[in-house]
């Protein structure tokens, strides 16, 4: 039954959309809301994915909350439907409906007047959970969230700020929710603490892969974080895509300027070898002579050529370099060429590349396909232009 595929049909104006009811969690369809004559969200459709880490970002003021509190029925859309896994939210009863998220936000929420433990337990109590499982779950969160079980019986104003979000946490995984929204969390927080509760979450995502739903409004966090991003300007949702697409494809200027022309270069795992590469390294046959070779080097200004069969294989570099006697002239290239040369996936990160290219000390580094076919090439000079264009780019 498990992986028995649903299909839901649903009839949209003319159109007619077919959704895979396993992947969707969160939708949204056409939502709006307006204060009195103010709209506020306009006509936002969009679908968050079960499992996924999913960011809402944009300027002070321009809806997150107001869009995030409509998952949790806080704030009702004038406009429009939202469904979980497939079911109105209109029909669920707000409690219930409640009870089955987590929700953190940005001043922690938690109860003065009860410790640490009161605050945490607070739901499976409500919920009759039995006590020794209760008992059992809030150490397992305290770990969890990597806090000492001694502060348990603490009272939040006496907790630090990045000690009360990790409560904050604890208090919306105990019930195993499956849907986990939070509003900007870690905004009120100290640059390291933050930085140590963002690793903190991302190591439990990976974990219990939750359907996170995150507000922020700062680019490095939601590159960080998400494996989605939504990006709202002026009440519309203006692009929502994988981190690495909205760096590399802002749809429009405003995203363009949120993200910023640095941010790819301080984001190394989204620039790929692809990126950076020669897309057509001077090549040559096996079977062609030394001699053919040196003069092909001479024309097209390289030292050196990929050696590939026909099918565009990879099998060896020949260095004009490695050619010392007269003999060789004659000769075939495959006698000369270097084989078992480390090579890279264009998808490889930039990071990786790096890594190799100081290993090896090799100026050349040859670049493969998904197929294993040669797709182009990485050298010194392609590096450091990659590396000082950045510089440039500042500018
Ligand atoms: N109850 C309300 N009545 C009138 N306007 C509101 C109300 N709540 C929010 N707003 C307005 O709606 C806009 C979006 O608010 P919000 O969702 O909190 O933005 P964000 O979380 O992105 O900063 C803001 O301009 C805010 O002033
Ligand atoms: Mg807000």
């Amino acid at each position: 039954m498990s992986n028995f595929f649903f299909f839901a049909l649903f009839f949209f104006e003319h159109d007619i959309i077919i959704l895979k009811v396993d992947d969707l969690m969160i939708e949204f369809r056409k939502v709006s809301k307006a204060y009195k004559n103010n709209m506020i969200l306009k006509d936002i459709s969009f679908n968050i994915e079960k499992g996924k880490f999913t960011v809402l970002i944009g300027e002070s003021g321009c809806g997150k909350t107001t869009l995030l509190k409509m998952i949790n029925k806080l704030i009702v859309p004038t406009k429009g439907d939202i469904f979980i896994d497939g079911k109105d939210i209109k029909e669920i009863d707000d409690i219930k409906l409640r009870r089955s998220m987590g929700y953190v936000i940005q001043q922690t929420g938690l109860f003065p007047h009860m410790t640490v433990r009161e605050n945490i337990t607070i739901i499976p109590k409500i919920l009759k959970v039995d006590e020794n499982k209760i008992n059992k779950d809030s150490l397992e969160m305290m770990n969890m969230i990597g806090l000492d079980e001694s502060l348990l019986d603490r009272y939040p104003s006496e907790l630090s700020g990045g000690q009360g979000q990790r409560i904050g946490i604890a208090r919306a995984f105990i019930t195993n929710p499956n849907i986990i929204l939070m509003d900007e969390p870690f905004s009120a927080l100290d640059p390291m603490s933050r930085v140590a509760l963002q690793d903190e979450l991302l190591k439990l995502q990976e974990k219990l892969h939750k359907t996170i739903v995150f507000v922020t409004h700062d680019m490095d966090e939601a590159i960080k974080l998400a494996d989605k991003i939504a990006i709202f300007d002026n009440g519309e949702l203006v692009q929502y895509d994988v981190p690495e697409n909205i760096l590399k494809h802002p749809a429009n200027d405003f995203v363009k300027n949120f993200v910023g022309k640095k941010r790819i270069w301080t984001s190394p795992k989204y620039i790929k070898v692809e990126d950076i590469m020669i897309d057509k390294p001077v090549t040559c046959f096996p079977n062609y002579t030394v001699f053919y070779c040196l003069n092909k080097m001479k024309m097209m200004k390289v030292d050196s050529l990929m050696v590939v069969d026909d099918k565009k294989n990879f099998l060896g570099v020949l260095y004009a370099e490695s050619v010392t006697d007269k003999e060789a002239m004659n000769k075939e290239a495959s006698e000369y060429m270097l084989k078992d040369i480390p090579t890279v996936k264009k998808g490889d990160s930039i990071s990786t590349l790096a890594k190799l290219v100081t290993e090896s000390r090799l100026s050349n580094i040859p670049v493969l396909d998904e197929e294993n076919h040669l797709c182009g090439l990485i050298t010194r000079s392609s590096l450091i232009m990659a590396l000082s264009q950045q510089f440039l780019e500042e500018e």
